[in-house]
């Protein structure tokens, strides 16, 4: 393949775009590269098949659109031998269950989350192990004008701990071993967000919450918060907004972690799934209101 000339095929009305025509081995040009981005910002979230990469190519692709991260938080995550920027997300038969089973953006709960993140398939399940996005800027255009004036005037607090357990009770596959080992591991991991921001790019107003680890709006109480969090999460990623990418060997996805929640189907039981992912840094939402 060589990089002539890039073919789109939306996977939904709102979420998600396939693009082929492009051999990500080879250095992308201006074009592609300025191409991809287009389409990253109108879907949220872009995918290729039948890719056959080595590190160094999902991290020369990756830094096409931003400053790659090396990890300086903690984790649970492997990384790949010598390249501490690519994280291992692995899923064995024994684990008690997978990593982001849950409508999530990545890193919600740090002050600077990344702009994005590039997911790469390095052994899949014979079925199952699928992801799915829902775009989060088609979701606040579908709120009432009353409400998302509302919430335009909130910010939300995001707790890292959340994942493991709430209010010292463990999530589903979690221990009470493990919930006690990563309360003190995460411990004042939290960060505050807007509820809606403006996309630096797209200048499209965004919706900025998740079920998991969105905890309460500032100033609120978790009780009064999770009603109307979990309704907007609700409607967020009703089938009609998400879209569902099946992987295959090759397959690379990378999605605006500004613009689009992720969700990793844990539906494969006594097999392995294994994948690779680095994330990118780059300009954040801009405050509600702002051009
Ligand atoms: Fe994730």
């Amino acid at each position: 393949m060589k990089n002539t000339g890039l073919a789109l095929k939306p996977l939904s009305a709102t979420t998600g775009v396939e693009i082929s025509g492009v051999d990500l081995r080879a250095p992308l040009s201006d074009a592609d590269a300025a191409d991809i981005r287009a389409a990253l910002n109108a879907w949220g979230v872009v995918f290729f098949r039948d890719q056959a990469l080595e590190p160094e190519h999902q991290l020369a692709f990756a830094r096409a659109f931003g400053t790659v991260e090396v990890r300086s938080h903690p984790t649970s995550m492997g990384q790949v031998d010598g390249h501490p920027e690519l994280a291992v997300i692995r899923r064995e038969p024994t684990d008690g269950r997978n990593t982001g089973g849950f409508w999530h953006t990545d890193q919600c709960f740090l002050p600077d989350p990344p702009l994005g993140s590039v997911l790469y398939a390095k052994q899949l399940p014979t079925r199952g192990g699928d992801t799915m996005f829902a775009h989060m800027g088609a979701a606040c255009a579908a709120l009432s004008d009353g409400l998302r004036d509302m919430l335009r005037g909130l910010r939300a607090v995001h707790v890292r701990l959340n994942y493991h357990g709430i209010d010292g009770r463990a999530q589903w596959g979690v221990t009470a071993d493990e919930l006690a080992h990563y309360a003190e591991k995460y411990a004042g991991i939290e960060a505050t967000h807007p509820v809606i921001g403006r996309h630096p790019e797209s200048g499209q107003e965004i919706l900025y919450l998740n079920p998991i680890y969105t905890d309460r709006f500032e100033g609120w109480t978790r009780a009064e918060s999770q009603p109307l969090i979990q309704h907007l999460c609700a409607r967020a990623t009703r089938p009609e907004n998400i879209c569902r990418f099946r992987w295959e060997d090759g397959s690379l996805a990378m999605w605006d972690n500004r613009a689009v929640l992720h969700y990793a189907l844990d539906d494969y039981p006594g097999e392995t799934r294994v994948m690779q992912r680095c994330v990118v840094l780059g300009p954040w939402l801009h405050p509600p209101g702002s051009a």
